[in-house]
């Protein structure tokens, strides 16, 4: 993807750009640049190529810039937030912050790629993560204590999400427990908190979020879910710059609070986001599938479900929640 960055810049605005003239913007021949456009087609890019005017992006991309990032982030988050990486291709954000983090790397890094050969959700599941068009971002974050304290951290991340999602895109956002961020019933964007530590501290989390932004159709047919994405909610293509932007203002404002407070904090928050409480809900657990009607979290962020009359809790990590059919 690397080789074929200059060649998408060109192409990012959208308009049409003749094989003659994106040759010479690159200095390769024209079998160079056609060789390159189709390799950009087989990552999942629409290229309308029409005879006499050359070749055009079905749609304008706004490729991801730190400066772009950086410049919309206020000045408290800016301080809290070092380093901001942009990769075109990494096999996942989350990974390379992982490494990021063993080898000291600050915390507040945060990290972007324009397509994840490898993203990674939750329960080992892949996130489809085609080039340019959705938003694959992470940030590093150290803690003193450790991992033992940051119960309920992947809770609060999906209400900094709800919170940023629903400012910018719409009201109609909520969570599923732990934090999948639904509209109407739709998974519009997930989150993969991985955290590793002393017992006694000090820890770290790597907090990485996908939000689909236009998804193309091809991407869409390999999620084993229902899905949607921002441009099919509100008819219009984001900035991501902006969005990476809300995103990690709301990111640095909930980890302030919650490295003072904690989960409790935020428990309000949570439960008015729940799009699953009072629904008919089965929990999938490593030895069997139960079916019962969702309670809400209790005060350590656990599911709670009412299964025949009796009131079961369920901590995170290895259970996944879906609405009965
Ligand atoms: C889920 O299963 O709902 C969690 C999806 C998390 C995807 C994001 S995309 C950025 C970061 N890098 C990854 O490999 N995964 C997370």
């Amino acid at each position: 993807m690397k080789e074929h960055l200059a060649l998408l810049e060109t192409l990012s605005d959208g308009r049409f750009h003749s094989g003659e003239t994106l040759g010479e913007r690159l200095g390769v021949t024209r079998a160079a640049v056609w060789k390159q456009l189709r390799a950009l087609r087989k990552q999942g890019l629409a290229i309308h190529a029409v005879r006499g005017r050359g070749y055009q992006l079905a749609y304008p991309i706004d490729l991801l810039r730190v400066e772009d990032i950086f410049d919309q982030l206020s000045n408290s988050s800016r301080q809290l937030i070092p380093r901001i990486d942009v990769f075109p291709e990494l096999d996942s954000t989350n990974t390379y912050l992982k490494m990021h983090a063993a080898k000291e790397g600050l915390s507040g890094t945060a990290c972007l790629a324009e397509l994840q050969s490898a993203g990674r959700g939750r329960q080992g599941r892949t996130w489809v993560s085609p080039f340019g068009c959705n938003l694959y971002l992470s940030l590093l974050w150290r803690f003193d204590s450790g991992p033992g304290s940051l119960v309920g951290l992947s809770l609060v991340i999906g209400v900094a999400l709800a919170r940023a999602l629903r400012a910018h895109v719409s009201r109609d956002i909520g969570l599923k427990w732990p934090n999948d961020v639904l509209w109407q019933g739709q998974k519009l964007a997930g989150i993969l908190v991985e955290i590793a530590g002393e017992a006694i501290g000090p820890s770290y989390a790597v907090i990485g979020v996908g939000i689909n932004v236009r998804m193309p159709d091809a991407s869409g047919e390999t999620i084993g879910q229902p899905w949607t994405d921002i441009y099919r909610i509100t008819g219009r293509m984001p900035s991501r710059n902006a969005l990476a932007a809300f995103v990690l203002e709301e990111f640095t404002a909930v980890l302030r609070v919650f490295e003072q407070h904690g989960l409790p904090a935020f428990l309000d928050e949570w439960r008015e986001l729940d799009a699953m409480a009072g629904r008919t809900v089965q929990l999938h657990l490593p030895d069997g599938v139960i079916a019962g009607q969702a309670q809400g979290i209790d005060d350590k962020g656990a599911l709670m479900i009412l299964v025949e009359n009796e009131l079961r809790h369920f901590a995170s990590g290895e259970v996944s929640l879906r609405m009965s059919p």
